[in-house]
């Protein structure tokens, strides 16, 4: 992750201001004007491919409004950046209407290139705009002999102390060098084995958190880049550094609670440092500062730092003014230089890095027995706090974290299993008071119970802050019904929780896996609420630097083996295939697809091959998982349904996409391929797992008494289930009929379960969308709306602020329900719900990818919700549909982005009178009528903001 700060950003001004006098002479004939222009999905970022690609927004009063050409020009200085000096590309004007995924075409980059680009179009009528505001990226270091630093490192591992957790301290680092005068730029490209923090004279450099971040560090580590020329100065200065253990050598997973031979130090024994301070000045020369045997190092006030069991921290070890010029280090040691892994790639951090999100203020403070206190932060969340204490030196603070209290107002520890996740503080005994933040752990909770104040403390005595990866927040929902804008709330907040580095399972007990199976089941939904194309961008690489022998992807990413059975799961696996196919439509990014492109057909071959020729998976073909046929539909509550029928169906609902993501990069052969493997499966399983006529079946009996499966209180596995029909129908792996008489079995199912849902994690997120798609919207809604167990609504009314791993995790007045260990109270997948709410609910739904092109069809409610307003900003711009229904009319209201065609469902019977702006339809020549399909009046529109009133006499 790059920063390019506040001189850049001067100098963009002025270069903005120049270049509106230079370009003068190009006449300006429309207002369509491009803006939040972006590089590999970033404003201003430093990156380290050759061609990376280049987006904008665009915007204009006009309705209808597209691109018919563009120009974009880029040089390595914002004085040379008008069309006829731009030394590093002048596109010249190209016909097109593409505003992204542009790759740049210029000169070649080198590493540390600073480019300044800027863009324009040509509106619908092939006049020019203006141009767009400077903007800027920068080359990293390409390539790795770039680096002149070391590793340098400490070894403190016969520190660790402790019967359970072997926690050793974390090392320092300094380094002291005189600078002259006059710095025209500086830069600080940094990463570590394990988590770093960097300080320049006395600061923090950047905001991040858990930086470098978590990749399989035997194959790759990422750097950061940060521009530090402000924290230069001439003469001394002070370079320091502090590493913990980090993902690195910390502990991980579930490793401690099931006995795993290996719990910490998965990846190597010592963290290490390296760092290299490059300095340019006004007359040329330049200086390189770089790790090695020269910075010395000491361990002190950080005794022990573990993401999983937090930190612990005595300021009366402080080294006061450390990193700080003057500083007297000499009983500090040499560090240890450590010889470089040959395979290991050095590359540029793509993700989002972890950020602050948002300070939260104590609501309530509790007194305990034994002069504790439980401080309420409101809200679950993962994260830290900021502890504020007055106290005499020697005095200990110790944080214990929960997301929930027993009823006896305890706090309930039990769902963290072996995560320790205590913090503690030994004070100085400042008699001004000491603040102490950890930097190196995180917790899941809401609750923190404190020990060791003297006096009743004050609410300011705790902050939390809010720890995330920093994706964009680019949705907006909101209704009438407190219950769904809470869900809502819910679904964003455990996003937040658990998009950490990696999308995580849950932030608090001992586990924090990407786990496939939830990241894959719930990308679509996470779109709406974020821009996830960087953070999965970044997390693609981890899942396939972590694919198996066999070929399989894993069942989470990265993959320490934290237990030796750990491998692969049908449902889990295919975030392989499912994730860079959503990135694929929801970003136009086909680049992800050509990057991973072998390693997804070497999965779905293996996954053909295992098959044996059947296309489809007979009962009990994955008899070599660890559970038995692998996780398939965890969690669900009622019927259970057999793995090899959802393993079955994944496999044909991959080929289909491999067919769509093969056409998109030109694999003609690969998509011939596929759409055979795809007929194939379809009739298979048509065959095979359905009685001709939409009934799914299996033979239950051949599994005996289900042992060694996950059948979770069941004695018997059920292929007419729910979970079944929803994939079939989600999938299209159903002929149109069949789709019909699928549809009915669902609903059927669901009232024979009282109107109740019984999916797990793979049957949940096509369940309402397959509803939706057979007719069902109806019976959608009452499971959207149903307040009983299982349901949203029934954690909703049990006081729920995030999601819940399992419906009945907490219940007022009776507690916890369930197996202690397996009880996260923040835990996204069953938020997948969020794919219905945008897609159905306010009906917005990708077309063409990147939503250059879209529909808005909403699903109108008949009870229980008379008001929706969504927005989601898309990379071609934001898209925005609100519907509300009147006494006698229904009022639709949508955004549509210059530069895009939205297929608009106007909810309607047929021949209802329908206005738009206030003008009968009939009167509106810009819109275009398809006709009616359904109940919706089907138009075309270009971009505008538009308000549609269907008059009805009845209300709708
Ligand atoms: C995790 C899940 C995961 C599952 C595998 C659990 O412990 O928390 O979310 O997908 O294991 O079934």
């Amino acid at each position: 992750m790059g920063k390019i700060k506040l001189i850049i950003f001067y100098i963009l001004i002025i270069a903005s201001l120049a270049l509106n006098s230079c370009k003068n002479n190009d006449a300006v004939l429309s207002d369509l004007t491009p803006f939040n222009l972006r590089v590999e999905y970033k404003k201003n970022p430093v990156v380290d491919t050759q061609k990376p690609r280049l987006s904008w927004e665009l915007i204009s009063k006009e309705r209808a409004q597209v691109q018919t050409a563009y120009e974009i020009v880029v040089a390595s200085a914002p004085e040379l950046l008008n069309d006829r000096e731009a030394d590093l590309w002048k596109s010249g004007k190209l016909q097109s209407n593409t505003t992204n995924q542009i790759e740049y075409a210029g000169a070649p980059l080198t590493s540390r290139t600073q480019c300044f680009w800027m863009v324009r179009s040509w509106d619908k009528n092939g006049n020019a705009g203006p141009w767009s505001e400077v903007s800027t990226w920068e080359m990293g270091l390409l390539s790795k002999s770039e680096w002149k630093a070391q590793w340098i490192g400490n070894d403190l591992t016969h520190l660790g102390k402790g019967k359970i957790y072997h926690l050793p301290p974390a090392p320092f680092y300094r380094k002291e060098a005189a600078l002259k005068s006059n710095i025209k730029k500086a830069r600080l490209y940094v990463t570590s084995l394990g988590l770093y923090e960097f300080q320049i004279n006395g600061k923090k450099i950047g905001d991040d958190y858990f930086t470098p971040g978590w990749t399989d560090y035997d194959k790759r580590v990422y750097y950061q880049t940060y521009d530090i020329t402000a924290n230069l100065q001439e003469g001394e200065n002070t370079f320091g550094a502090i590493v913990a253990d980090g993902w690195y050598a910390g502990y991980l997973g579930y490793a401690l609670l099931v006995k795993n031979p290996v719990v910490r130090n998965f990846y190597g024994d010592v963290p290490l440092l390296k760092a290299q301070i490059e300095i340019e000045y006004e007359n040329g020369d330049k200086e390189i500062i770089a790790s090695d045997e020269t910075w010395k190092t000491n361990h002190g006030p950080i005794l022990e730092a573990d993401i999983l069991n937090g930190e612990t921290y005595n300021a009366n070890l402080e080294f006061e003014n450390w990193s700080e010029p003057g500083f007297n280090d000499s009983n500090w040691l040499a560090s240890q230089v450590y010889d470089e892994k040959a395979d290991r790639k050095i590359e540029c951090y793509r993700g989002n890095p972890v950020q602050v999100f948002a300070e939260l203020e104590p609501k309530t403070i509790i007194p305990r027995e034994g002069g504790k206190y439980i401080f309420d932060l409101g809200q679950n969340f993962a994260g830290i706090v900021r502890l504020k204490v007055k106290g005499q030196k020697g005095d200990k603070i110790t944080l214990k974290f929960g997301e929930a209290l027993f009823p006896d107002g305890s706090l309930m520890t039990e769902n963290l299993r072996m995560a320790r996740a205590t913090d503690t503080y030994i004070l100085k005994g400042n008699p001004e008071g000491e603040t102490w933040t950890p930097r190196f752990t995180y917790h899941g909770f809401q609750y923190v119970e404190v020990d060791g104040f003297l006096e009743e403390p004050k609410l300011n005595a705790i902050t939390g802050l809010v720890l995330t990866s920093a994706t964009p927040l680019v949705g907006k929902l909101e209704t009438d019904s407190k219950m769904v804008n809470q869900l809502y709330h819910n679904i964003v907040w455990t996003q937040r929780a658990n998009y950490l580095d990696v999308p995580t399972d849950c932030p608090q007990r001992d586990e924090r896996l990407g786990w496939t199976g939830d990241a894959q089941a719930y990308i679509l939904s996470a779109t709406f609420n974020n821009d996830i194309s960087a953070f999965f961008t970044k997390w693609m690489v981890d899942l396939n630097d972590a694919i198996l022998e066999n070929d399989a992807y894993p069942i989470y990413a990265p993959a320490p083996k934290v237990r030796s059975t750990d491998s692969y799961s049908p449902g889990w696996s295919e975030a392989g295939i499912i994730c860079p196919y959503t990135i694929y439509k929801t970003y136009g990014d086909a680049r992800m697809i050509e990057k991973f492109w072998p390693q997804m057909i070497d999965y779905l071959k293996f996954m053909e091959e295992k098959t044996n020729g059947n296309y489809i998976y007979k009962e009990r073909s994955f008899e070599d998982l660890t559970p038995k046929g692998g996780y398939g539909d965890w969690l669900s509550v009622g019927a259970k349904t057999p793995p090899d029928l959802l393993a079955s169906m994944y496999f044909a609902y991959c080929a289909q996409l491999m067919q769509e993501m093969a056409l998109a990069i030109d694999k003609t052969a690969d998509a011939a391929y596929f759409e055979d493997v795809f007929v194939k499966s379809k009739k298979a399983f048509d065959d095979y797992y359905t009685d001709g006529r939409g009934r799914i079946e299996t033979n239950a009996a051949s599994y005996g008494d289900g042992e060694g499966y996950v059948l979770e209180g069941q004695t018997a596995f059920n292929a007419h289930s729910q979970t079944s029909y929803a994939n079939a129908i989600y999938m299209g792996l159903l002929n149109d009929e069949n789709m019909a008489i699928a549809g009915q079995h669902l609903v059927d199912l669901i009232l024979q379960d009282d109107g109740k849902l019984s999916t797990g994690f793979l049957g949940l997120k096509p369940l309402l969308p397959a509803l939706s798609e057979t007719g069902h919207s109806k019976v959608a809604y009452q499971l959207l709306l149903n307040e009983e167990y299982p349901s949203w609504g029934f954690e909703v009314a049990n006081g729920a602020n995030t999601i819940w791993e399992r419906w009945n995790s907490y219940i007022k007045g009776v507690g916890f329900t369930n197996n202690a260990g397996m009880n996260s109270f923040n835990h996204y997948a069953f938020g997948a719900v969020n794919e219905w709410l945008f897609g159905n609910m306010a009906g917005i739904k990708v077309g063409e990818p990147g939503y250059r092109t879209f529909t808005i069809r909403p699903e109108i409610a008949e009870v229980g919700i008379d008001y929706v307003n969504a927005s989601y900003h898309s990379i071609n711009g934001e898209i925005g549909s609100s519907w509300k229904k009147e006494a006698n009319r229904l009022i639709l209201k949508v955004k549509i982005p210059v530069n895009t065609v939205a297929h608009i469902f106007i909810p309607s019977e047929e021949n209802s009178p329908i206005l738009i702006d206030d003008k009968p339809i009939e009167e509106c020549v810009d819109v275009q009528v398809v006709g009616y399909e359904n109940n919706y009046l089907r138009v075309e529109l270009g971009s505008g903001e538009y308000r549609f009133q269907v008059l009805t006499n009845s209300g709708h």
